[in-house]
């Protein structure tokens, strides 16, 4: 008897180890990245956006559930981070008084930091940003 509660266990046990490899690969990878991202986020964009994403009404937009922010455009975000925004434009239906900084200082790994806490915090669920894919978009942007 005890033999078939000791099999049982190891198929337990193992269909635990096996089953969504990536995500349990890309599990550390992505909360390190957060966790310096957080960092940045505190410094360079809580004074606008809120501590909880949440923004200011009429003046800068939440990024908790934007759906740039959760979106696959990452071109846009790392455009965004670099570049700023001074254009008046529509997001999810609103509008805001406010000019995005621009941090054209931030490294290409700063930038995916900061964009995978945004991406996956609060509400937020997406994919991760790359380092590889800051710097094949930075070349994109003039
Ligand atoms: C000085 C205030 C300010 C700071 C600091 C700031 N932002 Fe913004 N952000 C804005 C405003 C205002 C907009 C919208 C601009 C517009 O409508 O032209 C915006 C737009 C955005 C957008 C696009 C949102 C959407 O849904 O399309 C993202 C993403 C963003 N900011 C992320 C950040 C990040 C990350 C940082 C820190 C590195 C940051 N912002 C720092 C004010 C700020």
């Amino acid at each position: 008897m005890k033999y078939f509660y000791f099999l049982g266990l190891i198929v337990v046990l193992s269909s635990a180890f096996v089953s969504s490899p990536v995500t349990n690969q890309s599990q550390p990878i992505i909360k390190a990245s957060m966790d310096r991202g957080k960092i940045i986020y505190l410094q360079r964009c809580m004074a606008c956006h809120q501590v909880d994403g949440s923004g200011g009404p009429r003046l800068n937009p939440p990024l908790d559930g934007a759906s740039t922010v959760k979106g696959n455009d990452k071109l846009k975000l790392v455009r965004i981070i670099i570049k700023g925004m001074t254009e008046r434009v529509e997001i999810d239906g609103e509008y805001y008084d406010n000019n995005m900084s621009a941090n054209p200082d931030l490294t290409d790994t700063q930038i995916a930091d900061v964009l995978n806490y945004i991406r996956n915090s609060w509400g937020n669920k997406a994919s991760i940003v790359t380092i590889a894919e800051v710097k094949a978009a930075r070349t994109k942007i003039k």
